[in-house]
């Protein structure tokens, strides 16, 4: 008994040292938003996890929004939230013995500031890639609460997305057969200032609407135009891939619209484009460049031999890969068995 103690403690060992998958679960929409969450919450020590919201929240949550965010939501959480977010987040309080107000005060953190890079590739055959890094400050215990999640209707996948426990918005996800989305963060300063304004407004934090997206829109064109034109809390980039030759886009948002779209042109030689946090039309700066090392690695690696795997290597080249790099998905719209999250190592 001693023994198999031992091995099991061994082989997590060695798990926590290596890239590894995290765990998949499934999200029954047609369950009631405030109890659907509860199977996947009970694979999770809830002391541990209360700890961990407390220790974000100091690390990161201004005072005032505490202060203003905590009663409001107790009083009302639909004051501030739409459903299924507000009766999921209700859900996730109950479960967790936690105030409704902290659930959504995290939901805020895990929305501001995550540095990233995205990928989107077309190969020579007209295949669609795309690749993303996640990046947050967090990283030790976020790599811990990292989940794929698939959400399930009527007993079939409707989309698939990757989150943070508690966390009921998405950064990356896919709609299989459809398209693919990921988000990166869009810096600027006072975000909390602007972004509690606009939440006022009941604009869409960035990350409900990636998710809004993947369960509502019927093809790519549709997918675009919802994440271009929805207001949302804070500005964006919204990285996305489709099914048919040129379907890769890149759209840079503003809060109330799109400022640029951007999208794969592999007849002019641009058969890929790399999205970090820096628009576009502009050289990142010196301190924080993933971008050339991101380009530089798609360049040696060449159109005829991208792929899910080769995308992955690219999104693992330093910095592109860096110390906060918690996860790295790879995904292709029309393959959707391939949707591959990687937890990352420490490095
Ligand atoms: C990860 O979670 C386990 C419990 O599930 C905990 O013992 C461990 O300390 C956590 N790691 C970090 C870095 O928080
Ligand atoms: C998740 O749901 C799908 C579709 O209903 C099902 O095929 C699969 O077995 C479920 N997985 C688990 C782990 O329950
Ligand atoms: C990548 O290749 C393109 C096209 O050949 C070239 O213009 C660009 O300078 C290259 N970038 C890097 C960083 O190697």
């Amino acid at each position: 008994m001693a023994c198999m103690h031992l091995l099991l403690f061994l082989c997590s060992f060695s798990l926590t040292l290596q890239d590894h998958a995290p765990p998949r679960y499934n999200l029954s929409l047609d369950e009631p938003a405030d109890h659907r969450w509860e199977s996947v919450l009970k694979h999770y020590d809830y002391a541990y996890l209360r700890e961990t919201m407390d220790f974000i929240f100091d690390a990161i949550l201004p005072k005032w929004v505490h202060a203003i965010i905590r009663p409001l939501a107790e009083i009302d959480l639909a004051l501030l939230v739409r459903d299924p977010y507000a009766g999921e987040i209700k859900g996730l309080a109950r479960t967790l013995g936690v105030s409704i107000g902290d659930v959504m005060a995290l939901n805020l953190c895990y929305e501001a500031s995550a540095f990233c890079t995205s990928i989107v590739a077309q190969d020579k055959k007209g295949n669609i890639y795309h690749g993303r890094n996640l990046d947050y400050n967090f990283e030790d215990v976020l790599r811990n609460l990292t989940m794929d999640v698939d959400f399930i209707k009527n007993g079939k996948v409707v989309y698939t997305g990757t989150t943070f426990l508690g966390y009921v918005g998405l950064w990356t996800g896919i709609s299989p057969l459809k398209f693919t989305v990921s988000g990166d963060a869009r810096v600027h300063a006072e975000w909390w200032e602007s972004a509690i304004s606009a939440l006022f407004k009941r604009s869409s934090p960035v990350s409900w609407l990636i998710r809004d997206t993947l369960n509502e829109a019927r093809d790519f064109q549709a997918a675009a135009l919802q994440l271009s034109k929805t207001p949302i809390i804070a500005q964006t980039y919204y990285i996305m891939g489709g099914t048919q030759p040129r379907e890769g886009l890149v759209i840079t948002r503003n809060r109330d619209g799109p400022a640029d779209l951007w999208p794969l042109d592999p007849l002019t030689g641009q058969w890929f484009h790399v999205e970090t946090n820096y628009d576009h039309w502009t050289t990142p700066p010196p301190s924080d460049d993933r971008r050339t090392p991101a380009i530089r690695a798609m360049n040696a690696t060449g159109q005829e031999n991208i792929n899910i795997d080769t995308l992955f290597k690219v999104l693992s080249v330093k910095p592109v890969q860096n110390v906060n790099t918690i996860y790295t998905t790879v995904m292709s719209a029309a393959f959707p068995e391939q949707y591959i999250t990687r937890i990352r190592d420490k490095i």
